[in-house]
């Protein structure tokens, strides 16, 4: 896909992954529409997007509501007249043990992480094959292929991701329209600070290597340049994969030793 002039539109684009995302496919000549709830954080980065000469539309989103989702990417063709792209961004974690962390946390978990990229590709799908073209991208996680302890309740709606997007591929076939999904590894954003907010105080985390979230950000434009079925900003992430799929036992041993001794159970 040629990225000067193409629009794209990015859930939870108010920091992070999804703010970095928008300012790289802006820097590369792309029209973006952003969403998040905090529109005073979209405001500036809009300002930053038009500063380089691109354009840009902000847009209050909360993605758990699937109205909100539906009028963003019809606001987004409304303005600039189609939808080339749509990054599933929006998302949190919480930690904690599978019995110790409340229903309450799983419910709201899957409402904007699984649902609100499922409200996404629905509203994006109909708009994409009518244009006979298009890329979603849906922002899982290594962690959707292999969890880690104390973080089950985040890695089962990246997990949900990856099964909703595998389906989605093979139903596209042949319409011109891609779905993919990326798996990034711990990254620089403020994933961890609110991961703490809503924890309550119990224990989990990433361990392992680190990431900017420019890394991701380049890995989505490359994917919106080429599709790919999965993205994988990280190159220790297949390896994990492959180990996952041929010795989970020993994965759970490695992960068991690597947790304990960060302290993250
Ligand atoms: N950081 C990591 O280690 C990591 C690793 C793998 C995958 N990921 C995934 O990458 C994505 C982005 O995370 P990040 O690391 O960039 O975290 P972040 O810095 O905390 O950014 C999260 C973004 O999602 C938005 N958001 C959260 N809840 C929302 C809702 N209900 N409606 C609309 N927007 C919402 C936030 O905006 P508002 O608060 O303004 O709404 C913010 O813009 C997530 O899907 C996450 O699961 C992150």
């Amino acid at each position: 896909m040629q990225i000067t002039g193409a629009v794209v539109a990015i859930t939870g684009a108010s920091a992070g992954i999804g703010r970095a995302t928008a300012l790289e496919f802006a820097r590369e000549g792309a029209r973006v529409a952003i969403g998040a709830r905090r529109t005073d954080r979209l405001d500036a980065l809009a300002e930053a997007i038009r500063a380089s000469g691109s354009e840009a539309l902000v847009l209050a989103l909360d993605v758990a509501d699937e109205k909100q989702v539906r009028r963003f990417v019809d606001a987004t063709v409304e303005r600039f007249g189609r939808l080339d792209v749509l990054v599933n961004n929006a998302g949190y974690g919480v930690r904690g043990r599978v019995e110790e962390t409340p229903a309450a946390d799983y419910e709201r978990l899957m409402r904007v992480n699984y649902l609100g990229t499922v409200y996404g590709c629905q509203a994006a799908i109909p708009i994409m094959r009518r244009q006979g073209r298009g890329l979603i991208v849906n922002i899982s996680s290594i962690v959707g292929h292999r969890a880690m302890p104390a973080g089950g309740a985040y890695a089962a709606t990246k997990a949900a991701q990856i099964s909703l997007t595998e389906a989605l591929r093979v139903e596209l076939r042949g319409s011109g329209v891609y779905a993919s999904s990326v798996h990034p590894i711990g990254t620089e954003s403020e994933f961890v600070e609110v991961a703490e907010r809503e924890s309550q105080g119990r224990k989990g985390g990433a361990v392992g290597p680190q990431q900017t979230a420019l890394d991701v950000a380049r890995a989505i434009v490359g994917c919106a340049k080429h599709p790919t079925p999965e993205v994988y900003p990280h190159a220790l992430s297949r390896g994990l994969v492959w180990l996952n799929a041929v010795a989970p036992g020993l994965n759970d041993w490695l992960w068991a030793r690597a947790a304990r001794k960060a302290g993250r159970i």
